[in-house]
């Protein structure tokens, strides 16, 4: 890896611990580097074969080529094509080819990625600032790269165990009775689940770190009757701070200068849900440690886990802008012409009113008392920074301890201490199906934790998609079902009694793997290597290069999905071995059958799923819970195709103390011997490992299923 600095770049602490010489001359092998005015153009030739990935979170394909990228971080609730931003900015990508590069642009601001677009041979990449950092990679292995650059940038954020179980959401579940009600129908019907969320109405006029106490009264009581039934409550915190006097946070965070400030000094107002708001400047220090100690009260209370939204920071309007458009009425009214007024320009210009780039323009950060530093230049910064504000504090005051943190804006680096969501999608196929890339390319980038909205966001979901989707997000480590207010309802027993019967056997797989799954995260995060790879990651023949709509989950695990309507069956490319394919109606049923390499065209109504496990690779199973931790089943189901030996390791924790700090490990060998099965097992601080009795159902060429019981 090399290296480079230019001009003086704001230090964006992407980069954990930054390497000892930075090379000032950026010189790039195969790169033409062009520097226009304030910019700078790097330029490459793409061979017929190249693929590139990379950039994060980002909609298109998982390879970028043909599209147009930019990196600015985007509230935009319309997930379509012509969408070249979302809410996160992972200014990292690799061309992967005869030669293998890979560049990581640390520049918070705007950069444009033409891979391919304006002129299908070229790379272009255009860096609207001369003030960055970048690094460069060449390397043998394009992967490589990816756990270089997840190296430098910290590795990956690791939630606690429990956040691995299924999740409700909606905006919003407005009072304490409806929380009741929701949890009690997840328990009674027999559907797992480990959170309920808490959206933007639980909070009093939308003040952020507030609770209105008419629809929550003792709200610290509820939150503990709610963890007794197995539900952590997960409130939502927007950065805005609603301008009000007598508010405490607003009173606090203007008194010490907390708040993104305006050229003239004054503090900056935008508008978001509760009015007119500030903008807590997360670039200043003091400000982070404000805003940390401000989730106290809730942990105090109980709560264990919280996500941050609107931190793009999204701005509905701004009187700035507003302003420019009542004068504009006024001299119109003034002039007699009124009635000219142009309604479709006028409606255009409202319109545009919501995050608008001139605002965006007007905000300055102060990140110490000689500094100010224009937004624009670290916008992509801002939800990052706030992730980070929760993350060093609970660092600081709980560091025995794990919590949830997850973000809708992100940016590179703050993959090692948050987890994000994908926003505001759509209960629309497409969107399941980019659910499927989002996946891998999140990833790719270090963001292990992280989900779409299960069902889809906006619209109205039906229950085909409804299953469709669930099934998929048994392998998205964020398992999060929400809906947009003003949607049909969406929580599982909303539909009909069969949707009902088959999301609960969705659900309950997923609890039933989560030991291999949970253990699968520690590993690869441990290792910084993906966790959700393209099947490109692990076989090098073309049609695996071109397979975008399967990934691999771990060690063994490939995963098909449906994403169509309608769907009987699917084709499935099945890369270089032998697979068992796993035609999974519920945890209990599990005949498999032994797939050959190459093409398939398989059967999957609607009550089943395509997963497959890879020969001579295994994995684990038990007892599908109520929520995580209720009962500890004693007993690991193992399962896999064995034809040489296959070694799985299991890592279990308490899923609550920091990350690698108490694990323990389970190491099951088995050896097939003409068809005849040798087992042997290995702990690591077997005292805290919760099975006792491993129940291995191994599989033999011949199809025959044999079972062998030993305790641990
Ligand atoms: C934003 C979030 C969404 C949330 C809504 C109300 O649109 O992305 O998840 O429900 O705001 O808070």
């Amino acid at each position: 890896m090399k290296a480079f600095r230019s001009g003086k770049p704001f230090s964006t602490g992407a980069v954990v611990e930054k390497p000892a010489k930075f090379l000032s001359k950026l010189e790039i092998s195969g790169f033409k580097i062009k520097v226009k005015d304030v910019q700078i153009i790097l330029t490459r030739r793409l061979a017929p074969d190249d693929i590139v990935l990379g950039l994060g979170e980002q909609l298109g394909g998982i390879n970028r080529r043909g599209r147009k990228y930019i990196t600015y971080c985007t509230d935009t609730p319309v997930h379509i094509p012509e969408q070249l931003s979302l809410y996160g900015a992972h200014p990292f990508i690799i061309i992967k080819g005869r030669i293998n590069q890979g560049l990581f642009i640390d520049y918070a601001g705007e950069i444009i990625f033409d891979v391919g677009f304006t002129d299908k041979d070229f790379l272009e990449i255009t860096i609207t600032s001369t003030n960055l950092e970048l690094y460069y990679w060449k390397e043998k292995l394009w992967q490589t790269i990816v756990t270089s650059y997840l190296e430098l940038t910290g590795g990956v954020y690791v939630p606690p165990r429990w956040a691995f179980g299924y999740q409700q959401c909606r905006w919003s579940y407005p009072d304490a009775p409806k929380v009741t009600e929701i949890a009690g129908k997840f328990r009674q019907l027999g559907i797992p689940c480990d959170a309920i969320y808490l959206d933007i109405d639980y909070m009093d006029n939308y003040k952020v770190f507030t609770v209105d106490e008419q629809k929550f009264p003792e709200f610290k009581e509820f939150v503990g009757k709610m963890k007794k039934q197995g539900f952590h409550l997960i409130p939502i915190i927007d950065p805005g701070v609603k301008i009000e006097d007598g508010y405490q946070v607003y009173e606090e965070g203007k008194a010490n200068h907390h708040f993104c400030t305006d050229i003239n000094n004054e503090d900056f107002q935008a508008a978001v849900w509760p009015g007119l708001t500030h903008l807590p400047d997360f670039t200043r220090p003091e400000t982070r440690k404000w805003w940390g100690e401000l989730y106290d009260n809730f942990i105090e209370m109980g709560i264990e886990g919280f996500w941050n939204d609107m931190n793009e920071p999204a701005i509905f309007y701004t009187d700035y802008e507003k302003e420019k458009i009542f004068a504009q009425l006024q001299s119109a009214a003034d002039a007699g012409k009124i009635k000219d007024i142009n309604l479709i320009h006028l409606q255009w210009e409202i319109k545009n009113f919501h995050n608008n780039r001139e605002d965006y323009r007007r905000i300055y950060h102060h990140p110490s008392p000689e500094q100010t530093v224009w937004h624009d230049d670290i916008h992509n910064l801002y939800g990052a920074k706030m992730a980070l504000a929760f993350a060093e504090h609970v660092q600081e005051k709980y560091p025995e301890r794990r919590f949830l943190i997850f973000s809708r804006s992100s940016y590179s680096g703050s993959q090692r201490y948050s987890g994000i969501w994908y926003g505001d999608n759509k209960s629309w196929w497409e969107h399941l199906e980019g659910n499927i890339k989002m996946l891998v390319n999140a990833n790719l980038v270090g963001y292990f934790y992280s989900g779409a909205d299960i069902g889809g966001f906006g619209d109205n979901c039906h229950s085909e998609l409804m299953l469709r989707w669930l099934q998929l997000s048994v392998f998205s480590p964020l398992m999060r079902n929400h809906a947009a207010i003003g949607t049909r309802q969406q929580e599982l027993w909303e539909f009909d009694q069969q949707t009902l019967n088959q999301s609960r056997n969705i659900i309950r797989l997923r609890y039933a793997l989560l030991p291999w799954l949970y253990s699968q995260y520690l590993e690869y995060a441990g290792i910084n290597k993906p966790l959700i790879r393209p099947l490109m990651w692990d076989f090098e023949d073309a049609q695996s290069a071109d397979t975008e709509d399967q990934f691999i989950y771990g060690d063994g695990i490939m995963v098909a999905p449906i994403y169509h309507s309608n769907s009987r069956g699917r084709n499935v490319y099945l890369p270089e071995s032998r697979w068992l394919a796993w035609n999974v109606r519920s945890w209990e049923e599990r005949d498999m059958q032994i797939l050959n390499p190459g093409n398939h065209y398989l059967e999957c109504p609607l009550e089943k799923q395509l997963v497959f496990l890879r020969e001579n690779t295994l994995i684990a199973l038990q007892e599908p819970e109520e929520f995580v931790g209720q009962r500890n089943p004693d007993t690991l189901f193992i399962t896999g195709l064995v034809t040489e030996q296959a070694n799985l390791k299991i890592l279990a924790d308490q899923g609550s103390e920091p990350a690698y700090s108490g694990i323990s490990v389970l190491e099951i060998d088995v050896e097939n011997k003409n068809d005849y099965f040798i087992i042997k097992t290995k702990t690591v601080k077997k005292q805290q490992l919760p099975w006792k009795h491993v129940v291995c159902e191994i599989y033999d060429l011949n199809g025959n299923t044999n079972i062998i019981h030993k305790d641990i």
